[in-house]
């Protein structure tokens, strides 16, 4: 194939055409004007850069997905999301489903490798780094992770450690690898979660709940049940809490908001304030209120359940290590 600068190469829009001149820059030195040729028009520069557009054939063009191209935090957004598309997990970013006090969740095309057409990318604000004062009941019941979710220690080093601007910034990368980590550990149990498949700093990139148009599934809280789905949903989300229980976790924060609902089946997401018992025994009354919450929303469809006796009896095996 013949190009038409000759070279066997391709032509390269930097290389100027016959009838226009290359761009000079002046510089004067000790009094005397000295042309100097611009950078980019020296054959040498020109080769080196043919060979390095030939190197990159077949490479993955670079990661800019119209959608987020006016978006105020596009920059921090893109920094998040374009691991997941370095790994072939997404090809792009299509809409934004719900954008929450902490974190907000995009609706991505999956890269075809996944072999699903969306994925749900949960992203963590900055404002984040800042506002960890009120995690202190979380953080003493869970393990602490480091960046790569082994648990450390807590001992005086680590303490120190957490009080430090470098701690500051690994608790959130603790956080959510604590909450990615979970909702795979429920998720290979056989709980009704969305399949979780990967992680970084701030974002968790899991299976999207939605319509074969990318439309996100309803929550719990905006849907009329059937009234013959109001009781078997009911249990199955009880049985949900109780095999949770059975991974050593506890929601924490479990309600109708949390909860995805689509043609009779359900989803429960958001594992963020996910606790593990083993860490703190004082955490029953975590777990009542979960199954409080769940049991007042069904109620308006008449199902008559006793939280206490649910989640009390739940606990109770769970102690006897019967779970
Ligand atoms: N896997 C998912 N598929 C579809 N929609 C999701 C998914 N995960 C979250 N969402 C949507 O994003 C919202 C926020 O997600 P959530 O994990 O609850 O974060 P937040 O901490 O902001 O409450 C949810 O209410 C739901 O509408
Ligand atoms: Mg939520």
């Amino acid at each position: 194939m013949k190009s038409d600068n000759g070279s066997g190469m391709p032509a390269l829009g930097a290389v100027p055409a016959p009838n226009e001149q290359p761009e000079r820059t002046g510089t004067v030195v000790r009094g005397e004007k000295i042309e100097k040729t611009s950078y980019e028009a020296s054959e040498e520069v020109q080769r080196w850069l043919r060979e390095r557009d030939a190197e990159r054939v077949g490479e993955k063009p670079p990661f800019t997905p119209t959608f987020l191209a006016h978006q105020r935090d596009r920059l921090w957004v893109l920094s998040s999301l374009e691991r997941f598309y370095e790994e072939d997990l997404i090809a792009d970013v299509l809409h934004v489903v719900q954008s929450g006090k902490e974190a907000t969740v995009y609706c991505c095309a999956a890269d075809p490798a996944t072999g699903l057409e969306y994925l749900a990318a949960k992203v963590y604000r900055p404002r984040m780094f800042r506002g960890l004062k009120n995690d202190a009941v979380y953080r003493q019941s869970r393990a602490q992770l480091d960046a790569d979710g082994h648990e450390v220690r807590n001992d005086r080093r680590w303490k120190a450690h957490q009080r430090s601007g470098r701690g500051q910034s690994e608790r959130v990368v603790s956080w959510i690898t604590y909450e990615f980590l979970t909702q795979q550990r429920l998720y290979e149990a056989g709980a009704d979660v969305p399949r979780p498949l990967s992680h970084i700093g701030n974002g968790v990139l899991m299976e999207y709940v939605g319509d074969a148009d990318g439309e996100a599934a309803p929550l719990l809280r905006e849907v009329e049940l059937p009234a013959e789905e109001a009781e078997p949903i009911f249990e199955r989300i009880v049985r949900n809490v109780e095999l949770f229980l059975a991974c050593d976790r506890i929601h924490g924060d479990l309600s109708a908001y949390n909860i995805l609902y689509q043609e009779g089946a359900i989803a429960v997401i958001d594992f963020a304030q996910a606790l593990d018992p083993r860490y703190n025994p004082e955490v029953y009354p975590l777990l009542l209120r979960d199954v409080e919450r769940i049991c007042q929303h069904f109620a308006r469809y008449g199902v008559d359940a006793d939280a206490g006796a649910i989640a009390g009896e739940m606990w109770a095996r769970y102690l006897a290590g019967e779970l």
